[in-house]
């Protein structure tokens, strides 16, 4: 990690974040308390479109996750269809907190509304404004990563978002949790206009950041993805911050959990990629040794928490899956099973249920660790990630 690294001096940089008044002082006092009540997280899951669902965010808890995402809900549609609403059933209860909804938006009036229904929910710890997303759906509407090229109005969003999650605390019944406003965005190649634009949504209210330190570009495809993201940025921004902040980006195990901890002094660390497929290599409060019991696991919580027959197999099956090519080479009859899983048809017209393939998973021999080993074409090969334009290269011989 460390030669893909560039040392930077910020005594050459002129940033203030206003974090000498007295007001700011306040305001961020508050956002440390805030995320003490939560516990103060420091192993994040991050927002995963059509992989951070309820089952998923519960397995990695099981894990030792501390903190998980919804997937980017679209605020305007949040804030206008009780349909849309519904697909976003928080059905993990009390297993999945401290959790933080995700909004993609740049309306600040779509943003506020969307903050405060969700809030309302009661499910959520934090309602969190995306503008980290590269994909030209983001592009139409100047959202996600684009949000960051117009700072004037990323600020209003969360000065709205974050008037909508005050008045909801305000009215809250004594004793609910506060619902706080929080942040995750990309960085430039310019780290000054990173760091002044991460000191403009800490003034205007945002009360955790999450950094994910490649350029909107790193994140476009193939060709450019191979590029790791930069510690050096995410400390520069931690250096600077008055609020918590979180490192996003390059986390696939727990050595580089550590690692970044140590590059980039963050609060906590994010993991995406790396723990959809081995999320037992990235949280390892539980000694797990191969995907087989991680699949088992994720069945169980699939059962628990309601799992769709499509959200099962987009986690069992596929590039970034939990199970193993391995596996499914040694089971043809669970191919068959998983394969009948893609509809979205309901559980009874699919011949199993989550329960039935946790049983298929416990009941395979035991590889032995030989998952993580085997020569699946897993190994440093480019990864589609089923996403569009979230696809990178892991150089890591590791993975
Ligand atoms: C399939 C997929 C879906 C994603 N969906 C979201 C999302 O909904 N919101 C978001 O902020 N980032 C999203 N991301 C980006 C991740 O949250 C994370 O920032 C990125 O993968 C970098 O972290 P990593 O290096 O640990 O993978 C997604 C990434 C992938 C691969």
């Amino acid at each position: 990690m460390a030669e893909v690294l560039t040392a930077i001096d910020l005594t050459k940089l002129h940033i203030s974040n206003d974090a000498t008044t007295d007001a700011a002082a306040a305001r961020n006092e508050a956002a440390w308390a805030w995320y003490a009540s939560i516990g103060s997280p420091k192993l994040f899951v991050a927002p995963l479109v059509g992989y951070s669902e309820p089952a998923f965010r519960v397995l990695c808890r099981t894990l030792g996750a501390q903190c998980c995402s919804t997937p980017m809900i679209d605020a305007a549609g949040y804030a206008a269809s009780p349909r849309y609403r519904a697909e976003y059933a928080f059905s993990g209860g009390a297993a999945d907190r401290p959790l933080t909804a995700q909004l993609g938006g740049s309306d600040p009036a779509a943003l506020a509304r969307a903050a405060a229904l969700v809030a309302a929910t009661g499910h959520c710890d934090a309602v969190e404004l995306n503008m980290g997303c590269p994909q030209r759906c983001a592009k139409k509407t100047g959202s996600g990563a684009f949000l960051m090229e117009d700072p004037a109005r990323a600020v209003a969003c969360i000065k709205a978002m974050r008037a909508a999650l005050d008045a909801h605390n305000a009215g809250r019944p004594a004793g609910a949790p506060k619902v706080a406003c929080v942040v995750k965005i990309r960085c430039f190649d310019d780290v000054a206009r990173t760091l002044a634009l991460a000191a403009a949504l800490e003034r205007a209210g945002a009360e955790m950041l999450t950094v994910h330190g490649r350029t909107r570009h790193a994140g476009g495809g193939r060709r450019t993805a191979a590029q790791l993201a930069n510690w050096d940025w995410i400390r520069a921004v931690k250096e600077r911050a008055g609020i918590p902040v979180i490192s996003n980006g390059n986390v696939r195990h727990a050595a580089d959990v550590a690692a970044c901890f140590e590059a980039t002094g963050a609060d906590g660390v994010m993991s995406g990629v790396g723990c959809l497929r081995r999320p037992h290599a990235v949280f390892t409060a539980r000694a797990v040794s191969s995907r087989r019991d991680v699949a088992a696991m994720y069945c169980d919580a699939a059962a628990a928490t309601s799992a769709t027959p499509r959200q099962v197999h987009a986690h069992l099956v596929g590039k970034l899956a939990l199970t193993s090519a391995a596996a499914l080479r040694r089971a043809p009859d669970l191919r068959a099973l998983l394969g009948a899983l893609d509809t979205a048809h309901p559980w009874a017209t699919t011949g199993t249920t989550p329960a039935a393939l946790a049983k298929i998973f416990r009941d395979l021999p035991d590889d032995g660790g030989d998952d993580d080993r085997a020569s699946d074409d897993e190994h440093g090969t480019p990864v589609d990630d089923g996403c569009g334009g979230w696809q990178k290269v892991w150089r890591d011989k590791r993975f």
